[in-house]
């Protein structure tokens, strides 16, 4: 039996339901929101569409009762507010961080083994908070965000160089905010360096629209994104589950990595059954070691606000 719990079952939740569901590789998805009806409502729907997207894994709604979500392998926690245009990420905390605390105390009474995915934002810092408050190994409390981030930068390069977003493999450092580092360095195009197929100039403008990749959607719909959000937190669900060992950028507690120690980072994992089986650290030139540490800097900084709230 293989059961994943979606805590939030707001956009991003259920397009993460929804696109576990489809993959069908799970015995039962169970969607949990605290408001009334809306997470029985979407799995309701979803499950609806079972017969027409050849699916038989079992999507169930729950408001608030962690008694159905009992015994789930992975859960992905999505809970929480979405920014609004103007507002950055590490806006939503003094909101969000209350929100990750609880939810987190619900879902290790139901689920003590399970591993946790967070997504909630801002992101480094709400699986801080889950990983807090879950008192679980670091290896099985790890964040979403550079799967998504990964995914809009190889979006943009297909687009540029009109070929599949499949071919690009990219990899992308740091805090899920506008101080990530995407490395063109580290990027190439079916084994191509994608230095040597786009112009440094152009390069440059798409790791610039990549760092700022949320805020373009924000911008656009008023709210944030949710459909590359929730495939991102599904496809790593899926590694977890199915022992894939992919190699994905995802936030961690790093533990001396590139000089950085005690700090919620996206870095290069493997991603497999126990959750974050290894940390690569890769070699990174001066320059990318200076924008990781700032990037590092910025999320203490907002970690630091975390830990001013007390909530522990
Ligand atoms: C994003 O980058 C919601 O933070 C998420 O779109």
């Amino acid at each position: 039996m293989k059961k994943v719990t979606v805590v939030g079952a707001g956009a991003v939740g259920a397009t993460c339901a929804d696109v576990l569901a489809q993959k069908n590789f799970l015995d039962e998805v169970v969607i949990v929101d605290i408001k009334e009806g809306l997470a029985e409502g979407k799995a309701l729907d979803i499950w609806e569409s079972s017969a027409i997207n050849h699916f038989d894994t079992r999507v169930i709604g729950s408001t608030n009762d962690y008694s159905k979500t009992e015994g789930s392998d992975v859960v992905v926690i999505t809970s929480g507010i979405p920014r609004k245009p103007g507002m950055s990420r590490d806006d939503l905390i003094s909101t969000n961080a209350k929100i990750v605390k609880s939810v987190t105390d619900n879902v290790m009474a139901a689920s003590p083994d399970a591993i946790i995915i967070v997504v909630s934002n801002p992101l480094d810092v709400m699986t801080y908070a889950a990983h807090m408050a879950s008192g679980k190994d670091a290896s099985k409390v790890f964040g979403q965000a550079g799967v998504l981030d990964t995914a809009r930068y190889r979006a943009f390069i297909a687009t540029e160089l009109n070929v599949s977003p499949m071919d690009i493999q990219a990899l992308l450092l740091g805090g899920h905010g506008d101080t990530m580092v995407p490395l063109p360095r580290y990027t190439t195009v079916s084994g191509i360096p994608v230095t040597e197929l786009i112009p440094k100039e152009r390069l440059d403008a798409i790791v610039e629209r990549t760092k700022k990749g949320g805020g373009e959607i924000v911008n656009l719909l008023g709210t944030s994104a949710w459909y590359a959000p929730g495939a991102s937190a599904a496809q790593m669900v899926e590694s977890v589950i199915l022992n894939q060992n992919h190699i994905f950028p995802c936030c961690v507690r790093l533990d001396g990595q590139w000089g950085e120690k005690d700090v919620y980072l996206g870095s290069p994992v493997k991603l497999g059954r126990n959750g974050i089986e290894e940390i690569i650290e890769i070699e990174l030139n001066d320059e990318e070691l200076a924008l990781l540490h700032a990037s590092s800097q910025h999320v203490k900084d907002v970690m630091k606000v975390y830990d001013d709230m007390k909530l522990f």
